[in-house]
């Protein structure tokens, strides 16, 4: 069935205005209506009875694992590791002895993690893919599915596949620890959570405006770009640049806010954009005092923060989410600002050259 636009001009922007409704759904699809968490119990046991969980994916679903490693260990107390497909496929680390693998896939087809996973069955490993297409090769092939529920997805950058992938890593974190009686993941409040999420996401949207100015104001123009954070916030830089570059063609790079100073800051000069991920409590000062230093070199500084600082006026500030849940809310901007950047350059935003929705070849 075809997949319209409706009143939109691209099918981008429609599905990043639609990631507050996926939030609800998602919350809707697993949790009871008492507010329990529901999972398929089987695969809540297998990873329970596994030492390390392994999570393979490409492109933006990799970025969804990074952050999905952090809200895992923390949330369930697992050991995560987190691979690009690519790589694991031929370079492989040493295992556990008892190792579990996540597929993080939009679409369930992507080559290289279809590769990892014919391999892993060879080795009688369980596995769960975790995507946005029932029936797809990925989720047939693993031994467990679960579903995004974000509805299709048509535009090449991928959106709201990305915030639905942190939020079911985060449901399955959530009965994970229900089952093994883990504290911190025990405590936390992953429904109400996700509906602070959902209101939040609709704030930003709602704020599209300022992110076109932003856009036409610092980045236009630009040649180069950066996003740096530390944390989760670093996780969050990585996906923002992607998205910058894959659609508005701009050289954009993803940084951990403390090693631009080791080298990268050389390439930082007049009006060069910096747009700076601030949402780590524990990371906060030392990535404004990152900010500081571009900023004496020339550089035109944006930020994304969960609260303004008083010489802090170029920026957005995030509605208050959970630390462990502000990427959700973080990438949202991100998201905006490279359609909007995308488009003042006179780009095709839903089909970027060179790129394909799903890549079926290694
Ligand atoms: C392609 C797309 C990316 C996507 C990646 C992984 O490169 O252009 O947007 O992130 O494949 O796709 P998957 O369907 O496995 O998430």
């Amino acid at each position: 069935e075809a997949v319209s636009k409706g009143t939109y001009p691209h099918f981008m922007l429609k599905e990043i205005d639609e990631q507050p409704s996926v939030m609800r759904r998602i919350s809707q699809e697993y949790f009871s209506s008492k507010g329990d968490v529901e999972v398929n119990q089987n695969i809540v046991n297998s990873i329970l009875d596994s030492d390390r969980i392994y999570i393979v994916a490409a492109g933006t679903s990799y970025h969804a694992g990074l952050v999905g490693q952090k809200i895992i260990e923390k949330l369930a107390g697992i050991p995560v590791e987190v691979h690009v497909a690519s790589e694991f496929g031929y370079y492989p680390p040493i295992l556990s002895q008892k190792p579990f693998f996540i597929f993080l896939s939009q679409s369930g087809e992507t080559a290289d993690s279809r590769q990892v996973l014919s391999e892993v069955n060879k080795q009688g490993y369980p596995s769960l893919t975790i995507t946005n297409v029932d029936r797809s090769t990925l989720s047939r092939e693993a031994t467990y599915t679960m579903l995004l529920h974000a509805g299709p997805e048509i535009s090449v950058a991928s959106t709201k596949a990305y915030t639905a992938q942190i939020a079911v890593q985060a449901v399955l974190a959530k009965a994970l620890s229900e089952q093994s009686n883990y504290e911190s993941g025990k405590e936390f409040d992953l429904q109400t959570q996700l509906a602070l999420v959902a209101n939040g996401m609709q704030e930003i949207v709602d704020e599209k405006q300022l992110l076109d100015d932003m856009s036409r104001r610092i980045l236009t123009d630009a040649d180069n770009a950066f996003y740096i954070g530390r944390g989760i916030d670093y996780n969050v830089a990585l996906e923002a640049a992607l998205k910058l570059k894959e659609i508005s063609y701009i050289h954009t790079e993803g940084f951990a806010a403390g090693e631009l100073k080791h080298g990268t800051i050389a390439l930082i000069e007049e009006g060069t954009p910096v747009i700076g991920f601030i949402t780590d409590k524990l990371s906060a000062g030392h990535t404004r005092s990152n900010l500081q230093e571009v900023l004496s070199r020339g550089a035109e500084v944006f930020t994304i923060s969960m609260k303004r600082v008083a010489n802090e006026t170029d920026g957005i500030v995030l509605p208050d989410v959970d630390e462990l849940l502000t990427p959700l809310l973080s990438v949202i901007p991100a998201q905006l600002i490279a359609y909007y950047t995308s488009l003042n350059r006179g780009h095709d935003v839903d089909q970027p050259r060179n790129l394909a929705k799903s890549v079926t070849v290694e």
